[in-house]
Order: C-alpha cells, then sequence, then structure tokens
C-alpha cells in the first residue's frame, strides 16, 4: 500500500463508445480522488465477453479505453492502469467467490435481468455470474472505496456480502468495500429516452454522447435531445429530458442549477441547448486533444499497462494466497 493511503478501485467494460454518462458518473470521481487515494483503475476486457465482441475491436478499444482514462486525466504516476485479463488472480478469486454466491442472490441482479432481456440469444453463464467477477477484482486489492455510478450499486452490495460471508466463515480476509456513488452525475440519462439511462452500449449513438464525439455530432446530438413541450428553462418543473440536460450543463461547467436557470430565464430551449452544446464541447476539448496525442503512442501505453499489471499481480498474488490457504488448498514450498 503507498503512503498507508486508503485503496480506490473502479473499472469500466471496453465494450461500445465511452461516454458522457462514464465520465460524469465515474472518471471524474477518479481523477478527483486519485489524489488521495492508492488508485487502481481497470479495463475490464473479461466483463467486456459476457456480449460477443469482435477480437480485433475489442485489442483496440482496451488500449483507446485507457488512452481515454489518462486523457480524462487519469496520472500513471499517481494511479495503476492496468487491463484485467493480464492479472490472473481476477478468474482465479472469481471461482472461489462463486462457490460463496448463492442462486437467489444472482437471480435478483436487476442488471442481468434487462442484459438477458436485451440479448435473449446469448443469456450466457458469465453474464449471470458477472457480479462474482466485479466482486474479485474489488476484493482482490483490498479496495476500502469504489467510485462508480448508481448502476453498480447493487453489485457492490452483492460484493460487500460475499465478502462478509468469507470473513465469517473463516478469519477477517477481505476489507469490505464502500460505494462512491456522486450526489449528481451518478445517473446520467438517454437523450433520446431520458427514462432510461445513458449507455455506452446503446444501438442508437443520438442517445450518448461520446468522448471522442467531434463537434458536428455533439451539436446534431444535443439539437435532437428530448425536453418538453414546455419552454422554460426551470429544473423542478421540468421533465426527465430537460432535468437530465440541466444536470449535464451544471456538471460539466461547475455552475449551480440556480444560476443556468438565471442565465437562460428569458430564453428558450434553443439557447439554452446552443449554451450546452457550447459547455460540453469546450469541456471534451482538452480531453480529445490529449487523447489524439496519446493514442498513436502505442509503446507508451503498453509500458504504462505493463507497469500497472506488474503491480496489480504482486498486489493480487497476496490475497489470493490468503484465501487459497484459509480455504484449504495445500501450498508447498518450491
Ligand atoms: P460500465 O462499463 O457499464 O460503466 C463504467 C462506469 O460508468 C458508470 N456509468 C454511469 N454513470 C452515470 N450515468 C450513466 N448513465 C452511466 N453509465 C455508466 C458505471 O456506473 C460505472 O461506474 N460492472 C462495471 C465495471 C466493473 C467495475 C468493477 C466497476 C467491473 N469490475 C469493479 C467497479 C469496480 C460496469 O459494467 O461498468
Amino acid at each position: 500500500m503507498k503512503d498507508n493511503k486508503k485503496i480506490i478501485l473502479s473499472g469500466i467494460q471496453p465494450s461500445g463508445t465511452l461516454c458522457i454518462g462514464n465520465y460524469l458518473g465515474a472518471i471524474k470521481n477518479w481523477v478527483d480522488l486519485q489524489h488521495d487515494y492508492d488508485s487502481i483503475f481497470v479495463v475490464v476486457d473479461m466483463h467486456a465477453i459476457t456480449l460477443r465482441q469482435n477480437p480485433a475491436e475489442l485489442r483496440k478499444r482496451c488500449l483507446s479505453f485507457a488512452a481515454q482514462f489518462i486523457a480524462c486525466g487519469i496520472d500513471p504516476k499517481l494511479s495503476s492502469i492496468f487491463v484485467q485479463s493480464h492479472v490472473s488472480a481476477h478468474a482465479e478469486l472469481a471461482w472461489v467467490l462463486n462457490c460463496f454466491t448463492y442462486m437467489g442472490e444472482l437471480n435478483r441482479m436487476t442488471q442481468f435481468k434487462d442484459k438477458s432481456k436485451k440479448n435473449n440469444a446469448n443469456i450466457n453463464a458469465g453474464l449471470f455470474t458477472y457480479p462474482i467477477l466485479m466482486a474479485s477484482d474489488i476484493l482482490l486489492y483490498q479496495a476500502d472505496l469504489v467510485p462508480v455510478g448508481a448502476d453498480q450499486k447493487q453489485h457492490l452490495e452483492l460484493a460487500r456480502n460475499i465478502a462478509e460471508r468469507f470473513n465469517n466463515e473463516y478469519s477477517p480476509t477481505f476489507k469490505i468495500p464502500e460505494p462512491y456513488i456522486p450526489n449528481r452525475g451518478a445517473r446520467i440519462m438517454s437523450l433520446q429516452s431520458p427514462k432510461s439511462k445513458m449507455s455506452k452500449s446503446d444501438e442508437n449513438e443520438n442517445n450518448f454522447i461520446g468522448l471522442l464525439d467531434n463537434e458536428k455530432t455533439i451539436l446534431k446530438k444535443i439539437k435532437r435531445s428530448v425536453t418538453d413541450s414546455g419552454s422554460e428553462v426551470n429544473y423542478q418543473n421540468g421533465g426527465e429530458g430537460l432535468k437530465n440536460l440541466i444536470n449535464i450543463y451544471s456538471l460539466f461547467s461547475g455552475e449551480k442549477i440556480e444560476l443556468i436557470e438565471e442565465k437562460y430565464k428569458n430564453q428558450g430551449y434553443k439557447e439554452f441547448k446552443d449554451g450546452l452544446t457550447e459547455v460540453i464541447i469546450e469541456s471534451l476539448k482538452p480531453i480529445q486533444k490529449k487523447y489524439h496525442s496519446l493514442i498513436d503512442e502505442k509503446s507508451y501505453l503498453e509500458k504504462i499497462l505493463n507497469e500497472g499489471s506488474t503491480n496489480a499481480m504482486y498486489r493480487s498474488r497476496k490475497t489470493i494466497q490468503k484465501v487459497y490457504r484459509k480455504i484449504g488448498f495445500p501450498q508447498f514450498k518450491s
């Protein structure tokens, strides 16, 4: 552990296109927290194969997501970044924890229900047991805090329950992790169907803004986004669509909601949307600039990821050996 700092761990699946939902719900907080915590951020490629992926694209996306983490402000000098499949302890612990998780618990996972509805041609066992792999990601590193969006809350509760069960059965082995879910930004909604959350894997690209979307695309997507039949830029009286847009405006600009309402008091949705477009474009500009300068530096990115996985291998081995010893797997001196 670095300087006895508390540990944070979080991950993102390299599926679809990283979007402002992922940024405002998770990455933005990672960037702030990394200064005070021993921080670990994982590109969780093993999670991504619960849905079929094109191998060449998955490989490319892992590197691209890591570059986007750095472009958003994750500093490899402060934080470890690595690719999950490079550290075999994740799969190893997942197997053990499979035997400490009940079918009933997994059956209650709302994300499994949603995802299996959407993918009924491929409801594989991985999709069902995926929260156990997520618990392993967290518990392997003895994380204190897990900064995520609201959609991951249930998975975190399961991770805590599994850890407590194991600790009670043997002796304290795992730290019980706390979720870190921001008050605002934890649930950014889809631009065209604001009753559902914004998703980076949405088939309709107009539902999300990608971190790498160009100005024209952002303009078009905000223009098409759903507001209300009214015309007033008022949070309280607004429907889900308008509330979501005001929230996005506030989170990117750092301006309070009342200030935004005041700014657009005698103006309509068009002016508000123009302002919002500008705020998003300006906020994403430095991220995109950094990303484009990084993505061709393949050897630099690979070096960062190799350092990350070396560190992760060392730390995760400690936990896995402890677990193996406690459950009774023989360990011989070589
Ligand atoms: P994933 O890849 O779906 O999403 C990555 C992160 O982005 C957050 N997020 C959102 N936040 C606000 N509004 C939204 N519309 C929105 N959409 C996504 C998610 O909450 C998440 O924090 N199972 C996880 C990945 C994972 C993980 C872990 C996370 C694997 N192992 C260990 C933490 C710790 C997932 O599928 O996230």
